[in-house]
């Protein structure tokens, strides 16, 4: 490549000649040598033979390596046999054909240029690590052959959940993540506060006054786009959602994180029928994305964390999905002869043994539970005209249990308001809500899909904190 001339004032200037890296996966899948080319990464491995030092060059692009020969007549030759695991280099060479097995192309190198060097401490050496252990050091993870691809894959998902939507007309918006109500009603919510505590302001009554709080009212980080997406339903017709939501429960499990993303779509003119055809056709076409556009990624897991997984996404995507109501649930798992930890009763709600007992065990597909009983689930749910049941709906997966959770939304004012009421709320509270009732309401529905769950159901990975970033779970928020 030439330099560029560029003009100024006085005179012409040469630019050095800029070469511009490409990723290790692109050299990788080239179908003709290179030269000049030029590489950037972390060292995975080196090793000597008698004139020639070999890298293994990883830049994230991919889970395999490039090779780079390094020989002894490089001016530096000295500093890189020095190189450790860990180390950052810039490589400048010819790609070529490889004479080795294992793989088709390698670097022989003109100049190597040591960035970062690295020490004996760099804790990723080249034995296998637990996730346990991988989780204590989340900063380094990424740089492992498992997590570079759990977040290789995460980004994918992300992408194919907007080509989903976007394909079929739906609009993408942004809810806020400062909000004053609780949308589920459970009180699991995470204050935003900009009081000082130790001198907060308070009521005659001794309570903090959080009418002099930052906002003029109690704020929270948002436990779902949910209400907000309803109102841009009612005029957008067809929304979703997708963002950081957040919930201060207490539960320690493989399943549940303080912060997690959730897909929310929310679609006006659509009954629970049309919101349980959506939710099994995101997640198939998901399955199916995933294993198209990711199959290296796949072929680890299926190799290292979950030798059914090919077998299961492929069931998946063949079958169609089983549909029951609560009622028949509750009658099969009490007639399964099953010793269950958690009782099943007729009101009680599904717990994940339950759940994982329908799709594994019995109806061994994914399922979709629905017609809730409406003491359990939160005041939005349509009233059944059965006045007992909601039209709650669950999607449940087998290994993961509930991966979706939605419903029809209550349409009628007065139904809504005396929902609200019973689950000890103030409509006055929510008047922007009812307006949306009061002024031109259609039958509505929508779900939240989990988009960490998805992400473990297509990675077979078995713990929330393996594909979550920096996770945040109880007693635990370092990074
Ligand atoms: O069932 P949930 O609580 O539903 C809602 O929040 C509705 N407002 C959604 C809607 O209708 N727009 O949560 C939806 C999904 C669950 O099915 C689960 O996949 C995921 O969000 N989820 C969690 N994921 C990780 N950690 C947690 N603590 C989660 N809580 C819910
Ligand atoms: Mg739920």
């Amino acid at each position: 490549m030439r330099g560029t001339p560029l003009e100024c004032a006085h005179c012409f200037v040469h630019l050095p000649a800029m070469l511009s890296p490409t990723s290790v996966k692109d050299a990788l899948n080239r179908t003709a040598p290179l030269a000049p080319i030029m590489v950037q990464g972390w060292v995975r491995t080196r090793r000597d033979s008698k004139d020639f030092s070999f890298i293994e060059l990883n830049d994230g692009s991919s889970l395999r390596n490039l090779q780079i020969i390094a020989s002894n007549s490089l001016s530096n030759y000295a500093a890189v046999q020095r190189l450790i695991t860990g180390a950052s280099v810039s490589v400048r060479g010819e790609l070529v054909a490889s004479q080795g097995k294992g793989q088709n192309w390698e670097v022989v190198a003109d100049e190597v240029t040591i960035v970062g060097a690295s020490d004996d401490s760099y804790p990723l050496q080249k034995k296998g690590h637990t996730p346990e252990f991988l989780r204590e050091i989340a900063h380094l993870r990424p740089r492992s052959n498992l997590f570079s691809c759990v977040f290789r894959v995460r980004s994918r998902l992300a992408f194919a959940i907007h080509q989903f939507f976007q394909e079929r007309g739906f609009y993408y918006i942004h809810t806020p993540i400062i909000t004053g109500s609780d949308c589920e009603g459970a009180g699991e919510l995470f204050r935003v506060t900009a009081i000082d505590c130790k001198n907060p302001p308070r009521q005659a009554s001794g309570d903090i006054d959080y009418a002099k709080d930052f906002f003029g009212r109690s704020t929270y980080l948002t436990v779902s786009g949910q209400l907000e997406a309803e109102a841009f339903a009612s005029a957008l017709s067809k929304v979703y959602t997708f963002g950081p939501t957040f919930r201060a429960e207490n539960s320690n499990t493989s399943r549940h994180a303080n912060e997690f993303w959730m897909i929310e779509p929310e679609m006006a003119f659509t009954d629970l029928n049309g919101n349980m055809d959506l939710a099994e056709e995101i997640v198939k076409y998901l399955i199916r994305d995933v294993r198209e556009k990711c199959p290296e990624e796949l072929g680890l897991f299926a190799k290292f964390v979950d030798k059914e997984l090919l077998d299961r996404l492929d069931f998946v995507l063949e079958r169609s999905f089983q549909r029951t109501t609560y009622t028949e649930a509750i009658e099969l798992l009490k007639k399964s002869g099953e010793k269950f930890e958690f009782p099943v009763e007729c009101g009680l709600n599904l717990q994940s043994e339950h759940e994982r007992w329908l799709t594994e065990k019995h109806f061994k597909c994914p399922v979709t539970v629905f017609n809730y009983p409406k003491e359990i689930k939160p005041f939005y749910m349509r009233l059944n005209d059965d006045d007992k049941t909601v039209t709650a709906m669950d999607l449940l997966v087998p290994g993961i249990g509930e991966i979706v959770g939605g419903s029809q939304r209550e349409e009628r004012l007065e139904v809504l308001e005396a929902n609200m009421r019973r689950h000890k709320m103030d409509p006055a509270d929510y008047k922007w809500y009812l307006d949306l009732r009061r002024y031109g309401t259609v039958p509505h529905s929508g779900f939240g899909l989990g988009f960490e769950r998805m992400l473990m159901f297509v990675t077979g990975v078995a713990n929330i904190r393996d594909v979550i970033p920096f996770a945040r779970t109880p007693g635990s928020a370092e990074f």
